[in-house]
């Protein structure tokens, strides 16, 4: 795939006037773009990354005491043959009472890393609710639409040795929710996502302090195929580790995923039947369609 110099489009989230219309612009066009001004301060970031480093610098036989190999979206996952470089710690629903507590308490935090978690967490989710606001409102539609997603944040760790320079630490796929906010790592680069108009490979290079949201193929869904679910992948070139932290916003359980009905008429009709997300998970792995391909299942 061509590389390119490209980089992705930057967002002023202060720039409230044109938020809503820049923010669909770009989900449309290239589907990940890089946040500033979101509020979140960059102490709590760098707080935030350096408790969620040292929990996974933790022994590995620690960490294996949350792994629960069926419920892969909960807890510590350990390297595999897959992945044998990369784990990852997974807070599943982080929104409903006591999910960050029980993770806490799961992890042995100290009171501070309690107390970091537990604010980088609500301001995560006030983040996620202004987003999808002004993604409703950019649509034209009314403010009420976007329900609360089920959120999951997944707490990555890339081990970059001599050996697995230039292997993919994540391998090219779209996000299967709505849209994802990553917090990625200030120094490493390693990101890059590919602008499926030109086919170009774009790096998306760090810039401390801010954040990246990508679309995903349930958010390309929603828009009744007008958001780009962005192909992405994770490699780095020199020996390092990466630490991330994505927030996956997941559409809400017991719901159907389906295109916004305000946004059906005789002009545009629903590109997509309604399914079931976990459904739609099930079948992205059993078919081998990390980048969105099993939506075609439903059109
Ligand atoms: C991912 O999209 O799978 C993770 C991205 C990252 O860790 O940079
Ligand atoms: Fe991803």
């Amino acid at each position: 795939m061509a590389s390119t110099t490209k980089s992705v489009p930057i967002i002023d989230m202060a720039d409230l006037q044109t938020l809503p219309e820049k923010i669909v612009r770009v989900c449309e066009e290239l589907g990940c773009f890089r946040l500033i001004n979101h509020g979140i301060s960059m102490s709590l970031m760098s707080e935030m990354k350096a408790v969620i480093r040292s929990l996974l610098d933790l022994p590995l036989e620690v960490k294996m005491k949350n792994s629960n190999p069926l419920e892969p979206s909960k807890g510590y996952t350990p390297p595999n043959l897959a992945s044998p470089f990369f784990d990852s710690l997974s807070l599943y629903d982080m929104a409903s009472p006591g999910a960050v507590e029980d993770f806490c308490s799961q992890m042995d935090a100290s009171s501070y890393q309690r107390e970091i978690i537990n604010k980088y967490t609500s301001a995560l989710i006030n983040l996620v609710q202004f987003l999808g606001s002004k993604l409703v409102e950019g649509l034209g539609l009314n403010g009420e639409l976007f329900k609360e997603g089920i959120c999951q944040l997944k707490m990555n760790k890339y081990n970059y040795g001599p050996e697995t320079v230039g292997l993919t630490g994540a391998v090219m796929h779209s996000d299967a929710g709505l849209f994802t906010i990553l917090h990625d790592d200030d120094d490493v680069n390693g990101l890059e996502a590919v602008d499926d108009k030109t086919g170009e490979l774009i790096s998306v290079d760090p810039v401390p302090g801010t954040l990246v949201i990508n679309v995903g193929d349930a958010g390309k869904v929603w828009s009744n195929g007008r958001f780009c679910n962005v192909k992405h992948q994770v490699q780095c070139y020199k020996p390092t580790t990466r630490i991330t932290i994505a927030l996956f916003v997941l559409p809400p359980k017991d719901e159907k995923v389906e295109v916004l009905p305000q946004l059906v008429n005789s002009d545009h009709p629903a590109l997509y039947v309604p399914f079931d997300f976990e459904h739609y998970r099930k079948l992205r792995i059993s078919t081998s369609s990390p980048t969105g391909e099993a939506l075609e299942f439903f059109r």
